[in-house]
């Protein structure tokens, strides 16, 4: 048995707002609107809905069932846990996956989080709306070189078109800083304690800038088809060209692989953090009733919140064509771009601009979001560090510190026109979890077999899982991976293909993620005999079964 002290959550309550903090993130507010814009409106919510129910949830179901198992056995990372189960070397590291999406996440992930206190802060010294100036006209515009000159988005480097260093630098030092600390400071006491403060602030802010939005009225008597009611039928109603029925948008390959990626993105499944932290479980601790909770309160920030607030606010102000390049601005663009324009458009009451507040409100909502989300893709790499090398949170915190740093400065320094970001973004945002997907339902459902997970899913559940998921599970699920996966290997993969081809920043990516790959794989090498011995002396102690199939 590891002789490391073993982590564990502090109460229920924590742990299912831990995992939902994961969740709920940038992904849930800006993401969530943009995709389902784009992607038939109203109608991007049937793919979206059967893959929650089809491979999300019972997905969430099967990684706590797995997490919890693994930490029986005194472990707590994807490649321990996924070997314990699979037995053998190539489950040990498929497990590698699940140290590097969230890694590979967290790298851009931690910068777009301090984008969101940075912006946060210049609403609170009201810097931004001195900036956005006092023209109507301009605010659009404003608000794009506001974004540009603070991120650096037009020049590779750290300096800005101005002069000086871009102001993401400074908030990136204080976001990433924060983020360790706490991860330093451990499960109950950093990441669920953290989660139960930030929670709740964050709920409360994203019901006040709900309740402006849902009360704007008709706010410009010249336009009075720019209205609540039209901005929420342009958020949520089929689309469809002219003469063609609404369901047309389910024709297209691209919606169902945008819902898809939408789902998991969203759900935080299949990038092996759930595993991680429901392996801080105690065993009889349920996992059922609180991975539907957790997924279900995910569903509600998203599709309550982040499907009410972005977009129709864009449409009330700046009609169909400022909501519609908003959404089409980059999967983050909406928040960033768009929306200080449309907090300016709020009027003023008594001398003072009550987007102001409203925007304050906005991005320091989305920071907590982001950084309950980004502590969760550390948490993995610290504990596999911990548990694969044998050294303690010092020194894992440490190196872990070093090389996210370094990639992140990577994704800083070529910020130009974002392509690190997008780049990474793509390969190990959307296209490796797919892969981890798979790797995680064969495991549970043919591997660990759904007779023998469905049993270790009910030790101490508040409710049953419905007989029909087994089968969802075992056959369902894989196959509706593989069919997405495939199509949407055929829909993306050559252009990407091609843009590394041409080198730079983008195969520089590339280069960055492969190494960080490889310096994982061979720590799992290094760890797994010894790793093997502990699960044979766990076995032998206290009886526990060894793997799976029997
Ligand atoms: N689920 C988060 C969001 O919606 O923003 C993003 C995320 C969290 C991605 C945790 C990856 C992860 F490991």
């Amino acid at each position: 048995m590891a002789s490391r002290p073993k982590e564990q959550w502090g109460t229920k309550v924590g742990v299912i707002l831990a995992v939902a903090g994961s969740a709920v993130g940038l992904g849930n507010f800006l993401r969530f609107p943009g995709q389902a814009a784009q992607n038939g409106g109203g109608a991007f919510m049937i793919p979206y809905f059967l893959a929650l129910v089809l491979i999300a949830i019972p997905m969430c179901w099967a990684e706590w069932t797995m997490g919890r198992y693994g930490g029986r056995f005194g472990f707590n990372s994807c490649p321990a846990i996924f070997g314990v189960i699979g037995r053998n070397k190539f489950w040990r590291f498929s497990g590698v996956l699940g140290l590097l999406i969230p890694v590979g996440v967290y790298m851009y992930y931690v910068y777009l989080e301090a984008w969101c206190l940075g912006y946060a802060w210049s609403y609170f010294t009201g810097d931004i709306v001195n900036q956005l100036g006092t023209a109507p006209a301009e605010y659009a515009s404003n608000s794009g070189k506001f974004f540009d000159k603070f991120v650096g988005a037009e020049a590779d480097g750290l300096t800005s078109a101005g002069g000086g260093i871009q102001s993401a630098v400074f908030f990136w030092l204080i976001t990433f800083t924060l983020n360790f600390i706490l991860i330093y400071r451990g499960i109950a006491k950093g990441i669920e304690r953290f989660c139960i403060i930030a929670m709740p602030i964050m709920t409360v802010c994203a019901f006040l800038v709900l309740i402006r939005v849902l009360t704007l009225g008709t706010p410009d008597p010249a336009h009075p088809e720019q209205n609540v009611v039209n901005g929420l039928a342009f958020m949520w109603n089929p689309k469809a060209g002219p003469g063609e029925p609404w369901w047309y948008a389910l024709a297209d390959a691209e919606v169902w692989l945008a819902a898809c990626g939408q789902v998991f993105f969203s759900l935080s499944v299949g990038f092996g953090i759930i595993v991680n932290y429901a392996s801080y479980l105690r065993q009889d601790d349920d996992v059922v009733l609180s991975g539907l909770t957790a997924a279900s309160t995910n569903e509600f920030f998203e599709v309550c919140l982040g499907g009410l607030i972005t977009l129709p606010a864009a449409f009330v102000f700046l009609g169909v064509a400022g909501a519609t390049s908003g959404a089409a601005g980059g999967t983050f663009g909406l928040g960033f771009n768009t929306l200080p324009a449309v907090f300016m458009h709020m009027p003023e009451v008594g001398g003072f601009q009550t987007g102001r507040v409203v925007g304050f409100l906005w991005f320091f909502m989305l920071f907590l979001a982001a950084i309950t989300s980004s502590l969760s893709m550390l948490q993995p790499a610290i504990a596999f560090l911990e548990e694969g090398l044998g050294i303690g949170r010092r020194a894992s915190v440490a190196l872990l510190g070093l090389i996210t740093a370094l990639g992140s400065f990577f994704v800083i320094y070529f910020s130009k026109g974002l392509v690190a970001l997008d780049t990474i973004d793509f390969w190990v945002g959307t296209a490796m979890i797919f892969v981890l997907a798979m790797v995680e339902v064969v495991l549970f459902g043919w591997v660990m077999g759904v007779e023998r997970g469905f049993e270790e899913a009910h030790r101490g559940a508040a409710i049953r899982i419905p007989a029909f998921f087994k089968f969802i599970i075992k056959y369902v699920s894989p196959t509706f991976l593989f069919v997405i996966f495939v199509m949407w290997c055929m829909n993306n993969l050559p252009a990407r293909i091609e843009g590394i081809a041409a080198g730079g920043v983008a195969l520089g990516a590339i280069m960055v993620l492969a190494a960080l790959f490889i310096f994982l794989t061979l720590l799992v090498a290094i760890a797994g005999p010894r790793w093997q011995a502990e699960t044979l002396d766990t076995h032998k102690t206290r009886g526990f079964p060894v793997g799976g199939g029997q």
